[in-house]
């Protein structure tokens, strides 16, 4: 019998997900991950640095409880409303795994999960792995949500057991307001999950819907906004029977002890972190206004990255002359998003050189 033979087809013929490059050579600067170009802050750093004993040999605590008691006051809700995964990847699997029947099941309309596009690339993946339908719906042409009157007509579900919606959005970068989302969600008869993995560098965030509608779920990260995705912390907050579900289907270990340990520290140091924001945010802008006056277009971004179209030559040429310059930046093949190159805002000395690299191109 082949080896190959004993993998399921689903898998033997998956569409994987596709991480953004790791650089290879030295000193490249590196705008395609969205990751914050500033570490965690210092009490951080001295929090692993302590926990690095012995305890290593033990497990970590199983339902991350001092993690979901520091989160709870953060949110004001209570820990019950809280489970915490390894990266908010794993929640969007586990939400998946709830909520959504694979299509082989036998209960109709219910093995489907809706997202618009273009958004986190991941969920199609997801959605195969699980072996259910994905219902991909056009954003308008800024971006946005399209009207609720017309959401059907483009294909929108209000039955789908499970909408992710990535809000602010990537790649796009753009907000939606928390009352569209609210419109949206109470129209919605299954679960919405709203991922807010760039929430904290928008200028509001949705979390009070988890709070008040029983079929709605925040997703949040610890890789962005606080600077620790070498740790692999995501949670999600949501009623405490979703919450239950999930816990139920999780791994008994799904996080590591030092990630748990990391993110409690980062949650006592809260001002360093809004400040890094504010660097990030006043950054953004000043590249913003850099590129619009070499003609590329983009959206406003509420997110820790912009999403640009450069002018004259293909983006995908773009991508190659920065990277020929050192820059890494992330282009997504779809058609939705050929044209377009997202790029994380790095320092101001690391933006500088990426403007460098474009005048150049463009011989100004
Ligand atoms: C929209 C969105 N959601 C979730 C994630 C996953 O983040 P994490 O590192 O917590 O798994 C990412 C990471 O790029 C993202 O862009």
């Amino acid at each position: 019998m082949k080896v190959a033979s004993y993998i399921r087809p689903l898998v033997a013929n998956l569409d994987v997900y596709v991480p953004g490059e790791q650089p290879k050579v030295k000193d490249l600067i590196k705008l395609n991950t969205n990751e914050n170009p500033y570490p965690p802050s210092p009490g951080v750093i001295s929090a692993i640095r302590k926990a690095t004993d012995s305890r290593l040999r033990l497990y970590p605590n199983p339902t991350c409880e001092p993690l979901r008691n520091r989160l709870a006051k953060y949110h004001r809700c209570h820990p019950e409303q809280i489970l915490v995964g390894n990266g908010s990847d794993e929640i969007l699997a586990l939400v998946l795994k709830a909520f959504v029947e694979p299509s082989a099941g036998s209960v109709v309309n219910k093995d489907v999960i809706q997202y618009f596009t273009p958004s986190y690339s991941l969920y199609p993946v997801l959605a195969s792995i699980h072996g259910c339908r994905a219902n991909p719906v056009a954003l308008g042409k800024s971006f946005e949500i399209p009207a609720l009157s017309q959401l059907k007509r483009r294909g929108w579900s209000f039955s789908a057991p499970l909408s992710l919606i990535t809000t602010p959005n990537a790649p796009s970068g753009t907000a939606y307001t928390t009352s569209t989302l609210e419109q949206l969600c109470r129209k919605q008869k299954g679960i919405v999950l709203l991922d807010e993995a760039y929430g904290d560098f928008a200028q509001e965030n949705a979390m009070e819907l988890a709070l008040k509608i029983p079929n709605v779920l925040v997703a949040r990260t610890f890789s962005k906004a606080f600077s620790l995705c070498f740790q692999r912390i995501g949670y999600c907050v949501g009623d405490v029977q979703l919450i239950q579900a999930l816990d139920k289907i999780r791994d008994s270990y799904n996080v590591n002890g030092l990630g748990q340990i990391a993110a409690e520290a980062t949650l006592d140091d809260i001002n360093y972190y809004h400040k890094t924001w504010k660097r990030i945010i006043d950054t953004r802008e000043g590249f913003t206004s850099a590129l619009r006056a070499l003609k590329f277009e983009m959206a406003p971004s509420q997110t820790n990255f912009i999403f640009a179209k450069p002018p004259d030559k293909p983006a995908k040429q773009w991508l190659q002359t920065l990277k020929d310059n050192k820059i890494l930046v992330r282009w997504f093949p779809y058609p939705e998003t050929k044209d377009y190159l997202r790029i994380t805002i790095g320092t101001e000395a690391q933006m500088k050189s990426c403007l460098k690299v474009f005048k150049a191109f463009l011989n100004q």
